[in-house]
């Protein structure tokens, strides 16, 4: 069998490194890969948002089976284009990706199936936008409509920042076209859970539940970045709250899709708000997390390529999917000042990662034998164990071996979570 992976960061390597595990993959492509991700698998120099030089290169070499990991190709097509070929793929196509496409899409959604979620107004003319927000509570929350890079949030305090928010996104087109509509949502509060999900339309089952570590520096301060850290499972998500969701989010939400006419296949990513008045959304991914598939593969029993072949196939139900009773903790490894300036090219030794531990390479490249720094997220350094606190240390112990002069790491990953345990 050969396998191509659409996709470059640490994400990829994580269902890479998932997918050798299955011994009937002879070779596994990542379009395009990055130099760490090259250690295992054949790194193709063609870009993650080229449809046609995805589909293109999938059809010249005969692939077996194409995973489409990150937003953009999907919200683009590639898996309608990669079928139009005849090539079965894990993710969902053009219709059903909308889901994480357009805010717009994914809010009326919601409120037309009665899906918990923030209350919400949709603006597409920047006046009305405005004058809403005279009388509109604080904080509040704006977000444009279409993909920016995970930066399309912001949480306003006041009502200055907020008209600041919306006229970055409409006037300035800070996010371009994806800020021409913008939603004004109630803000929540609550803690925060990601719950990623296999579905192939009929059957949803979701996988073990994480917590993500958004802020840059110790103590949830900082600017928000794509992700500092990953603990699973996620303490506050509890046998009831899994059980709830399940009812009132996720089934209600893989019908209203089927009613829609956009069946979802693939990973669905739930990111919920534990609110006192109960489970809400925040927002849906239309695949894995980055850094949450950084501690949620390791810990998967079952065979991620046969899990994904069943997706592809509308088989899952006829499946067990086994997740084990560990915890995993991933600590990113930064370029010192991510996610406001930083710089590429730095030198990078890497330990070697025994079992149950792994380095996730999200931004190298190879120079000669050399392995460089590339961007701002460079590594996911993940460890499992039978209990949290375990795991937390063994990720650092190894985290701390990794030689990266222009590196910083955050020095409290899953804090918050140990601390939600103690107070059980
Ligand atoms: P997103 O890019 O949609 O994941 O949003 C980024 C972050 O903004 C989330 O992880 C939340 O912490 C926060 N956020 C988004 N929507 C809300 C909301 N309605 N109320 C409070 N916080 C929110
Ligand atoms: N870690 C959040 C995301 O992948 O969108």
């Amino acid at each position: 069998m050969k396998v191509m992976v659409v996709g470059g960061g640490g994400r990829e390597h994580a269902i890479i490194k998932k997918l050798k595990e299955n011994k009937g993959i002879e070779e596994i492509y990542a379009l395009p890969g990055n130099g760490g991700i090259a250690l295992d698998a054949t790194c193709v120099n063609i870009g993650a948002k080229d449809i046609a030089g995805i589909a293109a290169f999938a059809k010249e070499n005969k692939i077996d089976f194409a995973v489409v990991a990150p937003d953009d190709p999907l919200v683009l097509g590639a898996v309608d284009a990669l079928e139009a070929e005849g090539i079965p793929c894990f993710g969902p196509n053009k219709r059903a990706a909308i889901i994480e496409g357009s805010k717009i899409f994914s809010k009326n959604l919601m409120k037309k199936y009665g899906i918990p979620t923030a209350e919400y107004e949709v603006f597409e003319d920047m006046d009305a936008a405005l004058a809403y927000l005279d009388t509109a509570p604080v904080p509040t929350v704006v977000k444009a409509d279409g993909l920016a890079l995970g930066k399309g949030v912001v949480v306003a305090q006041t009502r200055e920042e907020a008209r600041q928010a919306v006229k970055e996104m409409m006037q300035d087109k800070k996010f371009g076209e994806s800020g021409a509509k913008i939603v004004i949502e109630e803000f929540l509060t609550g803690p925060e859970v990601s719950v990623l999900s296999f579905t192939d339309g009929k059957t949803l089952v979701p996988m073990v539940s994480s917590m993500d570590h958004k802020r840059a520096h110790d103590g949830d301060q900082g600017p928000n970045t794509g992700g500092m850290g990953t603990v699973a499972p996620n303490p506050y998500y509890t046998k009831e709250i899994a059980e709830e969701c399940i009812r009132t989010i996720f089934l209600p939400t893989m019908h209203a899709m089927n009613a829609e006419n956009r069946t979802f296949k693939g990973c669905l990513y739930f990111g919920l708000m534990l609110t006192p008045k109960g489970p809400k959304v925040i927002e849906y991914n239309c695949r894995f997390g980055d850094p949450e598939t950084q501690v949620v593969l390791p810990l998967l029993k079952s065979d991620l390529f046969t899990v994904m072949q069943a997706v592809a196939n509308g088989t899952l139900g006829d499946m067990k999917v086994e997740f084990s009773e560990g915890h995993a903790c991933c600590v990113v490894v930064a370029s010192k000042g991510y996610p406001v300036s930083y710089q590429s090219g730095f030198e990078l030794t890497l330990p070697e990662a025994k079992e149950g531990e792994y380095i996730f390479v999200a931004g190298a490249k190879k120079e000669g034998e050399k392995l460089l720094s590339v961007g701002g997220r460079v590594l996911g350094v993940t460890a499992t164990a039978d209990t949290l606190q375990g795991a937390i240390d063994r990720a650092y112990a190894l985290a701390k071996q990794v030689k990266f002069e222009n590196g910083f790491m955050r020095a409290d990953i899953g804090k918050r979570a140990l601390q939600a345990y103690e107070r059980k």
